[in-house]
């Protein structure tokens, strides 16, 4: 679908989503600039669940980004959207039998995370012994032991891949060795508290490990995602390439192996804003409750957030107030977004712009009371829709209800008369 043609207009109605291209394409090629200085043979593959959005997912793809996917809807997704089969990195638990042979015979990189996707390869080897089999594995190492405090998944660690203290991973190798299966990659990505250096080097110090216990010959070593990515960041895209190479610089060649990375947030969350206006003001108890017709649901679905968002104001008001409660347009007693202290006085009509939200909101957003809000790219001063706000015929898609079937679930079967009746009888009941 093309987006609209791009209008410099006054803004459109709120709430929206806008997307700063400018923003994004520094921030992709920070990334590229960093791989090249450090590892040129390298492969920049964009995590796409951490907002899935088809332009931006095809911006990505103009740029010579791969994508990152975690199940065969988004590995469908990603070719519907132009990737090629060998532009793919096909990560995760849920993998069908049927994607993960096309996916290891089409040429994509293929990372294993499960013992029924180790099984699958073996039956594929043993079926086909004339194909060269290359797999990646996703190794569980313990992050807590080699970085303290860094520890972003809980106290019961990481649940994906195959274990390296449990005897796991060995076993897999030698299994998959056994049938003529290469170990052709280690993924190595963790969910660290503080994104520091540290833990990529603890992740490259793993990889590098490996190499050497099991004499791996790698095609590649993907670090996974996780990088933190503002605009002065510290630690920088290039810090990170450059600690990571140096930690294997003496165990791996890399004109032979490529490195592999899949940000996510680390591209997305900063080119992203989203508008919204203020709907009501009112006073509770000394308290100033400003609603909005934006809600947590869009820029923070998880509701995880215990900082203060960044927000802009767009306000006419000279007055500050010192304590303004800005709230969702949710039924959710909790659907309160950020407090704001001394700022512009809000008054209905005036805009709210919520920066850095990018990431793991758009996918995220629940279908709950609003549908989906509409999304711009910006260019300097001009916007293009690229998706529409959602309404009614969105929602209804894929959802049955003829009338006189909905009423044969409350009497009973024998009184629905029509086949089209019946047939849309078993798609509500899931019946065959
Ligand atoms: C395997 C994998 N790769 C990449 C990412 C992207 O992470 P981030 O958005 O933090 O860069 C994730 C996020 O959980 C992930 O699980």
């Amino acid at each position: 679908m093309e987006a609209l043609e791009p209008t410099s207009g006054p803004a459109p109605p709120t709430p929206f989503f806008v997307i700063d291209v400018d923003i994004l394409d520094r921030f992709v090629d920070r990334f590229q600039r960093a791989l090249r200085a450090h590892w040129p043979n390298s492969i920049l593959s964009y995590s796409m669940k951490t907002n899935s959005l088809p332009w931006l997912i095809t911006r990505m793809r103009q740029h010579g980004v791969w994508a990152e996917v975690v199940s065969d809807t988004e590995y469908e997704l990603a070719q519907k959207l132009g990737y090629a089969e060998d532009e793919i990195v096909y990560n995760g638990p849920l993998k069908s039998r049927e994607l993960l042979r096309q996916a290891l015979g089409d040429g994509s990189i293929v990372n294993l995370d499960a013992q029924r996707e180790v099984d699958w390869s073996v039956e594929l080897a043993q079926d086909h012994p004339e194909l060269e089999i290359r797999v990646g594995l996703r190794v569980n190492w313990d992050l807590a032991a080699r970085c303290q405090d860094e520890h972003g998944d809980g106290d019961d660690g990481s649940r994906f891949g195959f274990n390296t203290a449990n005897g796991d991973l060995d076993e897999v190798i030698s299994r998959l060795r056994e049938v003529g299966v290469v170990i052709a990659g280690l993924h190595l990505h963790r969910t660290s508290r503080t994104q520091s250096l540290d833990v990529y080097r603890a992740a490259a110090t793993v990889a590098a490990e490996l190499v050497e216990e099991h004499e791996l010959s790698l095609d590649w070593i993907d670090i996974g995602g996780g990088f933190f990515g503002g605009d002065d960041a510290s630690p920088s895209f290039d810090d990170y390439i450059a600690a990571i190479r140096a930690t294997l610089d003496d165990v791996v060649d890399t004109e032979a192996t490529q490195l592999i990375v899949e940000p996510g947030g680390s591209l997305i969350a900063v080119p992203v804003e989203f508008h919204a206006s203020v709907v009501d003001v009112k006073e509770i108890d000394g308290r100033t409750i400003v609603v909005t017709d934006a809600s947590r649901t869009n820029i923070d679905p998880l509701f995880r957030r215990q900082r203060v968002l960044d927000v802009r104001l767009e306000s006419a008001s000279n007055q500050t107030h010192p304590e303004q409660i800005i709230s969702g347009f949710t039924c959710m007693e909790d659907d309160r977004i950020t407090k704001l202290h001394n700022r512009a006085e809000l008054e209905p009509e005036d805009r709210l712009v919520f920066g850095k939200v990018g990431a793991y909101t758009m996918c995220f957003q629940p279908l709950f009371i609003e549908y989906l809000p509409a999304v711009y790219a910006r260019q300097g001063d001009s916007l293009s829709l690229v998706r529409r706000k959602w309404g009614i015929d969105d929602f209804l898609q894929g959802n049955y209800w003829n009338e006189d079937d909905v009423h044969a679930r409350i009497v009973g079967p024998a009184e629905s008369t029509s086949q089209a009746t019946h047939h849309s009888s078993a798609v509500l009941t899931g019946r065959r």
